[in-house]
């Protein structure tokens, strides 16, 4: 049976998860509280959200910490999602950087989920490389981030069952990509080697910020800033531009825009898709 969640207790979780994480609650969804933390309070003993809470402010960051967002974090995702944005890496990106002359590609996947998203773009990659052999000599990397430990340890196992794989992998792709592996739970599918080899994971909190990351070519930052308030996609929108290289491209979810909120790119539309360019940083007058 799932618990009552106070009204002060829900107020202070909603807090809780957007300093930790920046995800907005809004109103009225203590049902979704009490569902996704019921497992937790239970292996924890826990009588209430307010014990956790207790627990929480008691503890600080560890794991207890991380298991609370983590329970509250939504892990949908699928291969190739919404099609368009990987349409538009093969015919106009990853093109567009070859005519340039570009040796090498960094491409970062912000918020990577159990990894379909990474893997749908390696893949791509390794369709595009096949047709241009003498492409991009020096390879691409991706760096795929989650702030979840739990999907990037499914993500870099690369092993999916069928029910996951019908989700957007075409079954070409599945022969090419993928090859049959016998799990507990039975028959399933991992990811090849060539497809996994360009893919590294690592934990990034998004509303931290981002040192030592690096900088990229291609970013794709689908379905996270739906989440977060209008001031936090500010603020990652100019961090995200500050991991780009120059005229580095972002790829937002389809439901996503930055209209209004950062000045730091331009809109390119390309078929019936659209994506972001970064723009020179601003040179404020003295
Ligand atoms: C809906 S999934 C999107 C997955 C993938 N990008 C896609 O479009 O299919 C959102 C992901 O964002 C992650 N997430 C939530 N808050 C985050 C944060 N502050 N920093 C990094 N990742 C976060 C969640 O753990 C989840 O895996």
């Amino acid at each position: 049976m799932q618990r009552q969640i106070s009204e002060a207790d829900y107020r202070d979780f909603q807090r809780f998860l957007e300093e930790a994480s920046g995800i907005l609650l809004g109103e009225n969804r203590h049902y979704l509280v009490a569902s996704r933390l019921h497992r937790l309070l239970e292996e924890c003993g826990l009588p209430s959200v307010g014990d956790l809470l207790v627990r929480l402010r008691r503890e600080g960051r560890g794991e207890l910490y991380n298991r609370t967002v983590d329970a509250m974090t939504t892990n949908e995702t699928l291969w190739f999602r919404d099609i368009h944005p990987y349409e538009m890496l093969k015919d106009v990106i990853l093109p567009e950087f070859v005519r340039g002359e570009a040796r090498r590609l960094a491409v970062w996947s912000a918020a990577c989920a159990t990894g379909q998203e990474p893997y749908s773009i390696s893949m791509v990659v390794e369709e595009f490389l096949s047709n241009h052999p003498r492409a991009l000599p020096n390879g691409v990397s991706i760096l795929a981030t989650d702030i979840s430990g739990r999907v990037l340890d499914e993500a870099r196992r690369g092993v999916y069952d069928a029910v996951t794989l019908a989700r957007g992998l075409s079954p070409e792709r599945r022969e090419r990509f993928m090859r049959p592996v016998t799990t507990k739970t039975g028959q399933a599918w991992e990811i090849r080697p060539e497809v996994r080899s360009r893919v590294t994971f690592r934990e990034i909190n998004l509303i931290q910020p981002l040192i030592g990351i690096g900088r990229f070519d291609i970013l794709f930052c689908r379905n996270i800033l739906i989440y977060f308030s209008s001031d936090l996609k500010r603020t990652l929108l100019s961090r995200l531009h500050g991991a780009l290289n120059p005229k580095g491209y972002l790829i937002l979810g389809a439901s996503e825009s930055i209209a209004g909120v950062s000045d730091h790119f331009t809109m390119v539309h390309a078929g019936r898709s659209v994506m972001y360019r970064a723009l020179p940083p601003r040179i404020t007058p003295r």
